[in-house]
């Protein structure tokens, strides 16, 4: 039986232009292409665990548009369960504005509809988040739906990932409540912004999980670091690589797996994703996968 995920997140439309170099401020240059690509991390993150075999159930929030509509076919398209996401009027649904440019990208978030994940929602899928095996989170939906959904699964046993991006501050007693937390080097460093929090990290160094793009994952194995090695690959589009590695570290711990084939999946899977434009056009099947690390990312 595939391994259960639920994927509480936002759900945007990406308007993604491609230009040659990235505007300064006040100029305006004429781009190269302009593309409307499903995106949003959470709803990202689930297709990237769905394409890798999980059974994946998907909480949020649209606007009752046709941005909405369309983001909703393609989550379905994808086998994920979407009962869950509710179309809210009068809002618009959530878009980030996204330049790609010099190998990189620049990102701007609208959340609307997004802000309607509230706590209440949250409570409505108890029995979701109860029939789990992991539970994967982002920021961008409101700070306390994210805290009410931790609190859940720590009520129920049930493992969670919570992946701190956009990054912000965040409480120490939210930390605590959290399996695996899984930022990137610079999200590191903005969420230790106290003293107590660093020694936090000092002390409990096995929950994070550290992503460092090409080169890999560092995370602490009892008083061992360990880092698991990344792959070099032609990047075409980075955008959605740090989704599609929790995609995969998800569906790994899900499926039982030690931390450190959970980082493998993950990495794997974030390297093809690079290699195709668009958040989640790149993304892997499991089969796929397997093909990359029998060659060894040859
Ligand atoms: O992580 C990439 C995603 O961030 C994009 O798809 C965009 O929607 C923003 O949420």
């Amino acid at each position: 039986m595939a391994a259960k995920i639920t994927i509480i997140g936002s759900i945007n439309m990406d308007l993604v232009t491609t230009t040659k170099r990235f505007p300064n401020r006040g100029e305006t240059l004429l781009g190269d292409d302009f593309q409307t690509i499903p995106g949003g991390k959470g709803a990202n993150q689930a297709v990237a665990a769905a394409k890798l075999g999980a059974d994946v159930s998907f909480v949020g929030c649209v606007g009752d548009d046709a941005f909405g509509d369309t983001l909703i076919k393609k989550l379905k398209s994808q086998g994920i369960f979407t009962g869950n996401v509710e179309p809210v009027t009068d809002v618009p649904t959530g878009i980030a504005s996204i330049t790609v440019a010099e190998g990189d990208n620049t990102i701007v978030v609208v959340p609307g509809a997004n802000d309607h994940v509230t706590p209440e929602v949250i409570c409505q899928n108890e029995e979701t988040i109860k029939n789990s095996d992991v539970l994967l989170l982002q920021f961008e939906i409101p700070i306390e739906s994210v805290t009410e959904a931790i609190r859940l699964a720590n009520k129920h046993g049930v493992k969670t990932v919570l992946n701190p991006a956009p990054v912000r501050s965040i409480e120490l007693s939210l930390l605590e409540k959290v399996d695996y937390i899984t930022p990137n080097e610079h999200e590191l460093n903005v969420m230790l912004d106290t003293e107590e929090k660093k020694e936090f990290y000092q002390q409990y160094r096995e929950k994070f999980i550290v992503t460092q793009g090409a080169k890999g994952v560092v995370y602490v194995n009892g008083n061992q670091e360990v880092n698991v090695k990344g792959y070099q690959v032609n990047v075409v589009d980075t955008t959605g690589a740090g989704d599609t590695f929790n995609g995969g570290f998800s569906v790994a711990l899900a499926e039982g797996k030690s931390v450190e084939e959970a980082c493998t999946l993950g990495n794997v899977a974030g390297a093809i994703s690079v290699t195709q434009f668009g958040a989640q056009t790149g993304m892997p099947t499991r089969k796929e996968v397997n093909k990359f690390l029998e060659s060894d990312g040859d």
